[in-house]
């Protein structure tokens, strides 16, 4: 592939079953953790759609792994977040049977594609904010 997988994508399901069983609350808790474990610049979050495990939600896929974590809680996102996404381990335990390969080529490249793209607006729109800011 030669494509660099330093950046995750992380997509919490916004449908509206993972909805109602917290996934907003999670989402955001997910982008507390992220920043508390300094991985802002490698590990990009989005909403996500749904991951075919509704009965099991709150869920959340990360990419480019292609892992999908099911019966998401508070306890579950501080765990993914340490384990995983700062220690390069997936929880197995948290991952449903069947949902821990390899997502395909062309749409492990679209997710990377479309984190690294809201990777570089971020950029720009740091940068823009730091050169506002300055006087004169
Ligand atoms: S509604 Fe979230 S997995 Fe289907």
């Amino acid at each position: 592939m030669g494509e660099s997988t330093d950046i995750r994508c992380v997509a919490v399901c916004h449908a509206s079953k993972c909805r109602r069983r917290g996934a907003e609350d999670l989402a955001a808790q997910l982008d507390k953790e992220i920043m508390a474990h300094g991985l802002e610049g490698t590990v990009a979050t989005r909403r996500g759609r749904c991951n075919g495990l509704c009965s099991r939600g709150p869920t959340m896929a990360v990419r480019p792994e292609g892992c999908v974590y099911a019966r998401l809680n508070a306890e579950a996102i501080r765990r993914i977040v340490r384990e995983h996404l700062a220690g390069g381990r997936p929880v197995r335990a948290l991952i449903p049977k069947g949902k821990d390969s390899a997502p395909s080529e062309k749409k492990a490249k679209k997710q990377l594609k479309a984190a690294r793209k809201a990777e570089k607006q971020a950029r720009k729109a740091a940068k823009k904010a730091k050169k506002d800011s300055l006087p004169g």
